[in-house]
């Protein structure tokens, strides 16, 4: 069964204890936030400071994706502040710098994910998948919920399913933007293990049925 993880970028800020607890009470054990620098993506959205309020209102799995220019120097706060998983993105980081900084969220005893943009080829991520427990394709450009789903992400998926199932490797393969009941199909059948999901969730009714129609 899939992993859903709903992404508070389209939660009620002011409420933002309540809607954890909707995502709780939907069967949910992850919770997907997005940090935005104005910098790395064209818009700013949360920091450490919240991600520690969360932490202190919340058990669920805290999926951190820093969309910002300098996870180098800002991957230790977040860890500090609650992160369980910590995800940069690959167009982030220069190449030798990669391996260094996954060894050091690693060795700080959170996992580790690596995520890439839709215009940039999933054959980057190759050499790290072994010591990655996370992929994130992004299916739409990052900064903004809301947008419409790449079809190509799933192409990327698909890429990426086969070169961790013929390795054996543990990573598991996520993917956010444009979530929703239909796109979430295709999203699973390319192979996908964890779906992000916001605006399709956030704002509704009817949370916990929606969550049920994207596994
Ligand atoms: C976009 C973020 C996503 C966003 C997804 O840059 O990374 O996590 O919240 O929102 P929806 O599901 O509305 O596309
Ligand atoms: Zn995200």
């Amino acid at each position: 069964m899939v992993i859903v993880a709903p992404s508070i970028l389209s939660s009620d800020f002011a409420n933002l204890g309540q809607e954890l607890l909707k995502v709780q009470g939907s069967g949910c054990k992850w919770v997907h936030v997005d940090v935005m620098d104005g910098h790395f993506v064209p818009n700013i959205s949360i920091g450490a400071p919240v991600l520690k309020a969360i932490r202190r209102s919340t058990p669920l799995f805290l999926d951190v994706h820093l969309m910002i220019s300098d996870p180098e120097q800002y991957y230790s706060d977040f860890i500090t502040s609650g992160a369980d998983l910590v995800c940069f993105h690959y167009e982030a980081v220069e190449p030798e710098k990669i391996m260094p900084l996954i060894k050091k969220i690693k060795g700080r005893h959170v996992k580790v994910g690596m995520s890439i943009k839709p215009k940039t080829r999933p054959d980057v991520l190759a050499p790290y998948l072994q010591y990655l427990d996370l992929v994130l394709v992004m299916s739409v450009e990052p900064g903004f919920g809301g947008q419409e789903f790449m079809p190509n992400s799933l192409e990327k998926v698909r890429q990426l399913r086969a070169e961790i199932d013929n390795n054996g490797y543990q990573c598991l393969i996520e993917i956010d933007g444009g979530i929703n009941e239909n796109t979430a199909k295709m999203a699973i059948a390319a192979g996908a293990d964890v779906l992000v999901a916001g605006s399709y969730l956030f704002g509704h009714d009817d949370f916990a049925e929606r969550v049920k129609k994207l596994h």
